[in-house]
């Protein structure tokens, strides 16, 4: 039976929202308390049983490169000041085993482009992909090893969903479900960023995919969509006539840390739920709205 062995991590975008922080270095290496948001993509992908990390990069991005890489010099400068658990931090950063992989986009034509560049390196074999903006929340397994295991069951491309505001349909690309089973829903059809009152439905695709290698072909062939782009969306509309496709309600929480709101409530979230920093966040978040509060009361009056 297949096994998902890769996966690809479409990591070139320029980051324009998080301007200037992201003048010189990649959105992907804006830390979430201690860690960048594309290690957490990498060890949500390594959770599943994925062996080769394929990076699609671009300029700036050198950074991502030299994370994923041994650091000796900074290994051995621990190691001599006796730093037992930042040696281990910076070792695991770099599993055994993991190979990683990158190739330059180029120009920046869109998440299909991208996914595209991977082509040579994935072969004729099912893949996965993650979008490191979407940070997602779900315990030690995490969505990738829940959505590996429905791979394995039912042999077929896969969406990880969830149901977002009416309004907000816009921003994702929107799948037509029909029910399938608990949690999956065959996808009839699927649209890049509707309008909202011609979206189709309100359950969106957020960055988790594992797709069949047919999705290349397609890609291939894929004219520029919604944005100029050459949209996957429009390649996986392509694939779901010849092939099934699911849709899966993932279980877990995401943060959409492609936008500075959500990437302040992820880092609430993983603050709170951080082992060593949780007790005192907690202590400084009740203390800022108990003067938020007092403000509040204070101006009112
Ligand atoms: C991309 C995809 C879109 C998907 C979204 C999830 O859009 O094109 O289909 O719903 O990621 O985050 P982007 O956010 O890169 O514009």
């Amino acid at each position: 039976m297949d096994k998902i062995r890769k996966c690809v991590f479409p990591v070139a975008g320029l980051g324009t929202r998080f301007l200037p922080a992201t003048k010189a270095s990649p959105k992907e290496m804006l830390p979430v308390v201690d860690k960048p948001l594309i290690q957490y993509a990498v060890e949500e992908a390594v959770a599943a049983g994925v062996e080769t990390m394929i990076f699609i990069t671009g300029r700036t991005k050198r950074p991502i490169e030299d994370h994923f890489d041994k650091a000796p010099e900074l290994e051995r400068e621990l190691e001599e000041r006796g730093k037992k658990a930042l040696l281990q931090t910076v070792a695991e950063t770099t599993p055994d085993g993991i190979e990683c992989i990158f190739i330059r986009q180029g120009e920046a034509l869109g998440l299909g482009h991208a996914v595209l560049r991977a082509k040579s390196v994935v072969g004729d074999e099912p893949f996965s992909v993650i979008l490191a903006d979407d940070l997602i929340d779900a315990g030690k397994q995490g969505v990738l090893a829940q959505m590996t295991r429905l791979f394995e069951r039912h042999q077929c491309s896969l969406l990880g969903v969830e149901r977002v505001p009416e309004d907000e349909t816009n921003k994702y690309g929107v799948v037509s479900p029909t029910p399938f089973a608990e949690r999956l829903q065959a996808v009839d059809a699927i649209v890049e960023k509707p309008p909202v009152d011609k979206a189709p439905s309100n359950l969106a695709v957020v960055g988790r995919y594992v797709l069949t290698p047919r999705i290349f072909d397609l890609l291939e062939r894929t004219e520029r969509g919604a944005g100029n782009e050459i949209q996957l969306t429009d390649a996986i509309a392509a694939l779901l006539k010849e092939q099934q496709v699911l849709a899966y309600e993932f279980d877990g929480r995401r943060y959409d840390c492609g936008s500075k709101l959500g990437y302040l409530e992820a880092t609430l979230a993983y603050g709170l739920a951080h082992p060593e920093l949780g007790d005192g966040f907690r202590d400084l978040l009740l203390q800022t709205a108990a003067e938020l509060e007092r403000d509040a009361e204070a101006s009112a009056v």
